[in-house]
């Protein structure tokens, strides 16, 4: 977060709150959720994308607080579950400002997002077009839809998080002329309203590139339905995927460099295309809300082992792991840690931060220099922690998994609490 600061003594505050007492008063390890940043963040994208829908993507990270805040900010929100979509509308979030995506939804996700009235649900299947259909049907409702494509572009990140590629799971593809199949037969359909064509190429994206082929391809199909057709489709989502940085070797656009960069090509298509400029949306989660939100974790166990090739290491073990951010272990994915109860006077040595469970591939924080003096009772803060970390937390060998808590004004306020043995218990309901 931007609001992060080190006392005199060394301790780390975020928004005003120094990490000792919040661990003090939450318990160790806490994420902890700046609200003003979250909003700061918001607001940019809100202003460098003037004139266009920003929907926060919920799967980073999702609280009916969050919900709220994004609705306050006047920004959208984009959900993939139906669990999402209740959080999202119990929080207050406005329903004609959700967009409902995934390649799977069930009959009772898409009756509650028809119910309910939501802005756009965003189309993956044939099976789903004709689903929704049938529901329209028996409810009464109309379905505001835009169609989910497959630009064939290879973003450069982690394969598992890159989605525009052909031979994956989400979307209809326009090289093979099934994404113009889906449109034509949601124009057509009499419970549906056609908005537009939606892509998204991946996540934690930095060079624009990706978008920019992206860009040019739904263009350029969604002219070629205005020459088949004779309409004119009113909008196109670019998706989301914005890096951010994780450590000091990441250097993330500014949302101001994104937009114009992005609102360069698409008016360069409309031109060539000599089509009217549709209304434009994205979908920005990990830019967001990722760097709001730092872990706080207690160190527990130091270990110094040899290296194969000489020199040695410092396995320093905190209390949580991979499931509170599996992140590490799933993609990959590199963070960074700093001691965050005081300051030491002790050069840095090679540390690996790892957690408490029962698998090698535990692992935080894969290399960091951390003071040579680490020791059990210290607290490790990890940065940019917002995004798919206690979205994707887990249970595993029944770790209760942390508590999310905002800090605002000076004063700590949880949104998620810790789980406690409890909460496990309850779903274990043999004998
Ligand atoms: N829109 C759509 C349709 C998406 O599928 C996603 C992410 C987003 C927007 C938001 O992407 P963002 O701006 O946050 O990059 N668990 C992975 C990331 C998976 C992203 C899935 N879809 C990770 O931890 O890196």
């Amino acid at each position: 977060s931007r609001n992060v600061t080190r006392d005199p003594a060394g301790r780390l505050s975020v928004a005003g709150v120094d990490v000792v007492s919040a661990v003090r008063q939450e318990g160790s390890p806490v994420y902890l959720f700046d609200e003003d940043d979250f909003r700061h963040r918001a607001r940019a994208f809100r202003h460098a994308f003037e004139g266009w829908q920003v929907f926060y993507a919920g799967k980073a990270m999702l609280t009916r607080t969050i919900a709220r805040l994004v609705m306050e900010e006047g920004l959208s929100l984009d959900v993939c579950s139906g669990s999402e979509l209740q959080v999202a509308l119990l929080g207050g979030m406005d329903a004609a400002r959700i967009g409902m995506h995934g390649n799977n939804k069930t009959s009772d996700e898409l009756e509650l997002a028809l119910s309910r009235g939501v802005g756009c649900i965003v189309v993956d299947s044939l099976d789903e077009i004709a689903r929704i259909e049938q529901l329209c049907e028996a409810g009464g409702y109309h379905a505001r839809v835009m169609v989910r494509v497959t630009p064939g572009v290879e973003a450069h990140t982690h394969e598992y998080i890159a989605t525009a590629h052909e031979d994956q799971k989400f979307g209809f593809s326009i090289a093979n002329g099934q994404a113009m199949v889906a449109m034509v037969r949601c124009h057509y359909s009499p419970s549906m309203e056609l908005l537009g064509v939606h892509s998204h190429i991946g996540s934690q994206i930095f060079d624009t590139g990706g978008f920019e082929v992206a860009a040019r391809r739904t263009m350029k199909l969604m002219a070629q339905f205005t020459d088949a057709t004779g309409v004119h489709l009113p909008q196109l989502d670019l998706g989301g995927g914005f890096g951010v940085a994780y450590t000091s070797a990441d250097s993330p656009a500014t949302p101001d460099e994104l937009a114009s960069g992005l609102r360069e090509i698409v008016e360069h298509e409309a031109r060539a295309h000599s089509m009217a400029l549709p209304a434009l949306s994205i979908e920005p989660g990990r830019a967001i809300v990722g760097p709001t939100t730092m872990a706080v974790y207690t160190v527990g166990t130091v270990k110094t082992v040899d290296l194969d090739g000489g020199g040695q290491r410092v396995y320093v073990s905190v209390d949580g792991g991979m499931s509170d951010n599996i992140r590490p272990a799933l993609y990959a994915a590199e963070y960074s840690a700093v001691l965050a109860d005081r300051t030491s006077q002790e050069s840095g040595v090679l540390c690996r931060v790892v957690g408490k469970h029962c698998e090698g591939g535990d692992i935080l924080v894969r290399d960091v220099f951390l003071p040579a003096d680490i020791a059990p009772g210290d607290l490790i803060a990890v940065p940019t922690m917002g995004a798919y970390s206690r979205e994707m937390a887990s249970n595993y060998n029944h770790a209760l998994r942390p508590p999310v808590v905002r800090v605002h004004d000076g004063q700590l306020s949880p949104m998620i609490r810790r789980e406690t043995m409890d909460d496990l218990l309850r779903l274990d309901v043999g004998r």
